[in-house]
């Protein structure tokens, strides 16, 4: 018991009402928040509102001016990925012009507030800047300039990032590389290994990773990524984990299968996280949804949150937005939403009381 504390209790003590009034007197400003109620080995981040889909919106930048939003933030998770502000676009927009600014600022927020970060993310083959689709370079020149990328990027967050999502999205459903990755198409496969090389060189202690969506059941996308897993592992190329980024719609069902794919992983002595999830829903009209689907949509939340805590090395769980008011959901799914825990008042879903209520019962 803390000194204050002590004091209090003396006090209460000849009052006889000493059980009833001890607890509030030290409330824990943590208290019951997702984080605080989490197994110390499991860390609970959210992505981090800015960029992307939020330019064009009717807000200003929510990181930057939404102060509630930023108190949850602070309270609730204890890991944190920018949701755009290290993609290519965002960070490099001009060919020698790095946009370092909010990426830093978050990387502050989160030191201040007990969070690590996730990294996100270098070789990917969405959200690239023109001068860098349209640009037209050889392949020593593509290759130099991931290189300095990921030396520049990776250098400048040294020993602050957690976990880099190294490479994003790189097979389609079929488990063939997507040909509209500009540096596989251009470079082949072995870019892939040669970029957890740069991004070791450039911070050894950063975890690297795998990540992708569709890779939440067993098939052939999950396949290609167990054999490159185990191709880059045979090689000794610094591969640290395998990533669900885990976008679900209640369309599609629960994933019940998830455990057993992230164990194929942690079988292969590496880490998994789940690092995007949300669970979206058709509204029905007025867009408001019912107490059913609420229900659904907690308990496939769940589903995701017990496949983790069920994997040895699934350290990292997080969910993509934690308000429906900035989630990316309605503006990329038309006619789906609601995906996240809270609602844009940050009222909380019924899905955050099952994440809540699931954690601290791993926690005991
Ligand atoms: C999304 C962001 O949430 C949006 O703001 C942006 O406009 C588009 O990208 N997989 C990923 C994430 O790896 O980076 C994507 O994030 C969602 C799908």
């Amino acid at each position: 018991m803390r000194a204050a504390t002590r004091a209090v209790v003396a006090v209460l003590a000849t009052t006889a009402t000493l059980s009833f009034v001890v607890q509030p007197v030290q409330a824990h400003p943590q208290a019951k928040s997702l984080r605080s109620v989490a197994p110390r080995d499991l860390r609970i981040g959210t992505a981090v509102a800015g960029g992307g889909h939020h330019v064009d919106q009717p807000y200003p930048d929510p990181f930057t001016y939404d102060k509630p939003y930023r108190k949850v933030l602070a309270k609730e998770f204890n890991s944190a990925s920018p949701e755009n502000q290290m993609k290519w676009e965002f960070i490099h927009p001009e060919r020698n012009k790095y946009n370092f600014g909010p990426a830093d600022a978050i990387v502050r927020f989160a030191r201040d507030n007990g969070q690590v970060v996730r990294g996100h993310t270098l070789l990917w083959h969405s959200q690239n800047p023109a001068w860098l689709n349209e640009g037209t370079f050889t392949d020593a020149e593509l290759r130099s300039i991931l290189k300095k990328h990921i030396f520049t990027v990776v250098g400048r967050y040294k020993g602050k990032i957690q976990q880099w999502d190294v490479a994003n999205e790189i097979f389609n459903e079929n488990g063939e590389y997507r040909p509209e990755n500009i540096w596989i198409s251009r470079l082949g496969p072995g870019i892939v290994a040669d970029a957890f090389r740069w991004a070791h060189q450039a911070d050894p202690r950063a975890q690297l990773f795998l990540n992708d969506y569709g890779v939440e059941w067993p098939g052939v996308k999950v396949d290609a990524y167990e054999a490159l897993a185990e191709q880059l592992l045979a090689q000794r190329v610094p591969l640290h984990g395998f990533a669900s980024q885990a976008h679900l719609s209640m369309r599609y069902g629960a994933p019940d299968q998830l455990a057993g794919v992230l164990q194929r992983f942690d079988d292969l002595g590496l880490k998994t996280a789940i690092t995007e999830l949300d669970v979206r829903m058709d509204l029905p009209e007025g867009g408001v949804p019912t107490a059913e689907q609420l229900q659904t949509q907690a308990s496939y939340y769940k589903t995701v949150l017990d496949a983790c805590l069920a994997v040895d090395n699934c350290n990292s769980f997080t969910i993509w937005g934690f308000t429906d008011k900035y989630s990316w959901v309605p503006v990329f799914f038309p006619a789906e939403g609601a995906a996240t825990v809270m609602r844009d008042d940050f009222g909380k879903k019924p899905a955050y009381y099952a994440l809540r209520d699931t954690l601290a019962r791993a926690r005991r």
